[in-house]
């Protein structure tokens, strides 16, 4: 089982929008054979330029499913890629997918450097201590200064950086990249689909200005010097700890620094690593199953309401049909189906380890956070909500249908489609989302998978903080000064739903021993 798990690499490829996330995966996913063409996996991509309406992309979503994890074996590695959305608006899905990985691998684009997306990811990762290393892509394009980007991660992202590979000129002459980790070049022919044959070439030989040229040789001569000078060596143990991201240069289209990326990645990623729970850390090792619910996606159509749980195996080994308990309700379940993903296929398994992802039909009895243990009381901590940044009133616009309404919103919000706030005040239901096409899309599902009619109506407000303080009397006093904004959240938690920068920085200036968090964990 040991050696299982010690091969084992579960990771997500996360960006801003663009950035070329879609195109290295599938550049992985060609190196670990899985696709023999690439463009498999970008027809499944919501297309963000086209004017598609959300029902498009809720139907890309359904049809995403089977491209939720891809496995792939490369070099006796056994690689699980985490997919996440490519849309901004659901931002919060791959913040859960974040809480599965033990790696991440962040793309950046060469020209516009860090992005918002990129930012608030890698606040992600840097609360959850997870190793990322950095790709910088496009460097076919007139891109920016490799340095100059290198300091800009440091500064924006907040993680010291070093280099393992160098690009060889960029832009329209961009030539390939020098391998750092390796101390080798290898020069390919740019080719957008297909692996071509690579020329291994010696740096200090003639034989390299012969292939780029003197000025570029001895440019890239020059730029290693100077990194070797202003960079530390690099120190595996650094990056494992999420003290250091590796940095690769490359161009995922062209094929140029990818293979040099998952080369380096496999070695010195980290096997799957100790689980978090709230009652101990869980060692994956350990001979015991366990494993918790981090994503739950839903079949939009209403005739085959079956969802997909899946769940991060975090210790032991899973085996299909055997009984399992499910900690929050008490019960023991089991699963005859339980599935794994290929590429574009899912088959059913009989046995995952740790690091591995497995998709467990679900009709209703998961919440994401939920743990599965062998019997063991453990809850696995999840991720914490983060402030939504966009709020509505719902409102039944059907009366008859009032439970359906009560049960739909229950469960998207189990699913984690949205953030529920209940005003304490006058008793009406906040949805906070990350993004308009979350309201449209649970407008669309209460009334195509549960037969309700919601309404949205406008409320103003700019952020929900959770509160808390020793001080019960302040924690008192604020909730009575600001009755009319204290809501729950669906946990029971006190949220004060401030309606401006202004209002939530005076609060925070007169309540002084009350802490206002902008995450629900804290
Ligand atoms: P995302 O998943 O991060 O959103 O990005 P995606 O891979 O879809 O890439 C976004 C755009 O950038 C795509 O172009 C893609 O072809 C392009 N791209 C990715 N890697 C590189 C690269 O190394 N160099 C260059 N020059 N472009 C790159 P698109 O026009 O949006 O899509 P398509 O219609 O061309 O496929």
């Amino acid at each position: 089982m040991n050696n299982e798990i010690e091969r084992r690499r579960t990771f997500a490829i996360i960006s801003h929008p663009d950035a070329g996330k879609t195109t290295l995966t599938e550049k992985f996913l060609l190196f670990g054979g899985q696709i023999q063409v690439a463009g498999a996996v970008k027809s499944n991509k919501i297309k963000k330029t086209a004017t598609s309406d959300w029902m498009d992309i809720e139907k890309q979503r359904g049809i995403s499913v089977s491209t939720s994890v891809m496995e792939f074996d490369y070099e006796g590695y056994k690689v699980n890629i985490l997919d996440t959305p490519g849309h901004q608006d659901f931002a919060e899905d791959t913040f859960r997918t974040l809480t599965a990985v033990d790696s991440a691998i962040i793309v950046v684009d060469s020209a516009k450097g860090v992005e918002t997306q990129t930012r608030k990811l890698m606040t992600v990762c840097r609360m959850r201590k997870t190793p990322v290393i950095i790709f910088i892509n496009k460097m076919d394009r007139e891109g920016r200064d490799p340095f100059d980007l290198l300091d800009e991660l440091e500064q924006e992202l907040e993680i010291k950086v070093r280099p393992l590979s160098w690009p060889v000129n960029q832009g329209v002459k961009f030539k390939g990249v020098y391998n750092i980790y390796e101390k080798k070049l290898d020069l390919f022919t740019p080719d957008k689909q297909r692996v071509t044959e690579k020329v291994e070439v010696d740096i200090d030989s003639a034989e390299l200005d012969a292939h780029v040229g003197d000025r570029d040789a001895a440019k890239l001569r020059e730029d290693l010097e100077l990194v070797d000078g202003v960079y530390p060596e690099f120190n595996v143990e650094d990056y494992r700890s999420a003290d250091v991201a590796p940095v690769f240069f490359g161009s995922a289209l062209n094929n140029f620094g990818v293979q040099e990326l998952l080369d380096c990645f496999v070695e010195i990623a980290p096997s799957p690593r100790p689980t978090k729970a709230e009652e101990r850390m869980v060692s994956p090792e350990e001979p015991k199953f366990t494993g918790f619910i981090f994503k739950i996606t839903a079949n939009i159509d209403p005739n085959h309401r079956s969802c997909i749980a899946f769940c991060k195996v975090c210790s032991g080994r899973f085996v299909r049909n055997q009984p399992y308990l499910h900690v929050r309700l008490g019960k023991t379940v089991r699963f005859s189906s339980p599935t794994q993903f290929m590429a574009q296929r899912k088959s059913t398994i009989e046995e995952a380890y740790p690091g591995d992802i497995v998709g467990l039909p679900d009709n209703g009895i998961f919440k994401i956070g939920d743990t599965l243990t062998d019997g063991e009381q453990l809850h696995f901590r999840g991720l914490p909500s983060f402030s939504p940044e966009m709020f509505k009133y719902i409102e039944n616009a059907d009366p008859m249908k009032a439970k359906q309404l009560q049960k739909g919103i229950d469960q998207l919000m189990d699913e984690g489609v949205a953030q529920l706030f209940v005003n304490q005040f006058n008793g009406r239901k906040i949805i906070g989302t990350v993004g308009q096409l979350q309201f449209e899309v649970i407008q669309y599902r209460l009334e195509n998978e549960y037969n309700a009619k919601c309404r949205w109506e406008p409320v103003h407000l700019y952020k929900a903080c959770w509160i808390e303080s020793d001080d019960a009397a302040e924690l008192e006093s604020f909730k009575k000064r600001k009755y009319q904004y204290m809501a729950k959240d669906k946990e029971g938690r006190d949220v004060f739903l401030a309606d401006s920068g202004y209002v939530l920085s005076m609060a925070q200036e007169d309540f002084k021993n009350i802490k206002f968090h902008f995450t629900s964990e804290f």
